[in-house]
């Protein structure tokens, strides 16, 4: 009689402390960025509609609400502004005493242990929304370097610890680490959204940035989800250039990208877990379709497996309690 012969794969599965000793990707809290979005005034907490949880804060609250943070153990921040005044030009996006700069200082000033990050683009503070120099109709490259440099410096002199360019323009490293290396700052690092597809994804951020482009989309300067080797296209070019991160985003339909750019790379990979991604498991949960807990931390897990050594999400603070319970 022939005998039959499988694998007892079930052998390591059958108690909860077997399966921990075999688990081989675990989540901490240094994992994660805690983005957070900063407006003008005083004691304005405005919950951004299409991300129940997010708010936009004033500088008073983002203080308390980062306290919270730090004491949950998280160890760094990234911060959008949301400025009053627009232009064509961007210029509160590079102004000394512009909401992000303020706000940088008086994070750094209150909680200097804590690691933040400045996102630099344009779109939040341009009146046409687009991350560039708009000139009929066309957003242009090289004039718009000069700015994202600026931006960028003012950023570090305010007291960023890691500059995030995430504009996509081409040579967008490159530009702000020289002006970075001019002005002093050798060693403020460059996380740079190497690999950003134009996604519809981001359409909650949009709502909480106020950064909607008011003509056309971002299509001549984000990339086509459809694409693979554009992504170490792109990402070759930034590790050439100088960049310190790379970062992935979207995260969750761009698990495969994320693995690339782990064998491939030897730098610390971000995965960017954005504002759609948190939205559609928000408003499942408030639908009681989901288990929001179980589902976040599922899918969190699947990034890391992927490859990311960091991810940035709305739901730090979440994790993090979680994490300690
Ligand atoms: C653009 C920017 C975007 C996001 C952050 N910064 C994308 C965009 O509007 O094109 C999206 C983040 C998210 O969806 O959570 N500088």
């Amino acid at each position: 009689m022939k005998e039959l012969q499988f694998a007892r794969h079930r052998r390591l599965r059958q108690t909860a402390n077997l399966r921990a000793m075999v688990r081989e990707t675990h989540l901490h809290v240094e994992d994660f960025i805690y983005p957070v979005f900063v407006v003008e005034g005083e004691k304005k907490k405005n919950e951004v509609a299409s991300m129940p949880g997010v708010y936009q804060l004033s500088l008073d609250y983002l203080i308390e609400d980062l306290a919270e943070a730090v004491d949950l153990g998280i160890k760094s921040v990234i911060v959008f502004g949301v400025p009053n005044e627009k232009d064509e030009v961007g210029s509160q996006a590079y102004h000394d005493h512009g909401i992000v700069q303020k706000a940088i200082r008086k994070i750094k000033e209150t909680f200097p242990d804590l690691v933040v990050i400045a996102d630099t683009c344009l779109c939040q503070y341009t009146s046409h929304g687009h991350c560039g120099i708009v000139e009929e109709g066309k957003i242009l490259n090289d004039p718009t370097l000069d700015l994202l440099a600026k931006t960028a410096v003012s950023q570090a002199k305010a007291g960023a610890d890691i500059i995030a360019p995430s504009n996509m323009m081409d040579g967008f490293v490159a530009a702000i680490r020289y002006a970075l290396d001019e002005a002093g700052f050798t060693h403020v690092p460059i996380m740079s959204y190497a690999v950003k597809y134009a996604s519809a994804f981001y359409g909650p951020f949009r709502d909480a940035a106020h950064s909607s482009p008011k003509f056309g989309d971002r299509k001549t300067y984000q990339m086509d989800p459809a694409n693979r080797l554009e992504a170490f296209r792109e990402a070759e070019s930034d590790t050439l250039e100088g960049a310190d991160f790379l970062m992935v985003k979207p995260a969750l339909s761009y698990l495969d990208i994320i693995r690339d750019l782990k064998n491939h790379f030897h730098l610390p990979i971000v995965a960017y877990n954005v504002s759609g991604e948190y939205s559609m498991v928000k408003a499942a949960a408030q639908n009681g379709w989901i288990d929001e807990k179980a589902v976040v931390l599922e899918m969190l897990t699947s990034m890391k497996r992927a490859g990311a050594d960091l991810i940035l999400t709305y739901f730090a603070k979440d994790v993090a309690r979680w994490l300690k319970e």
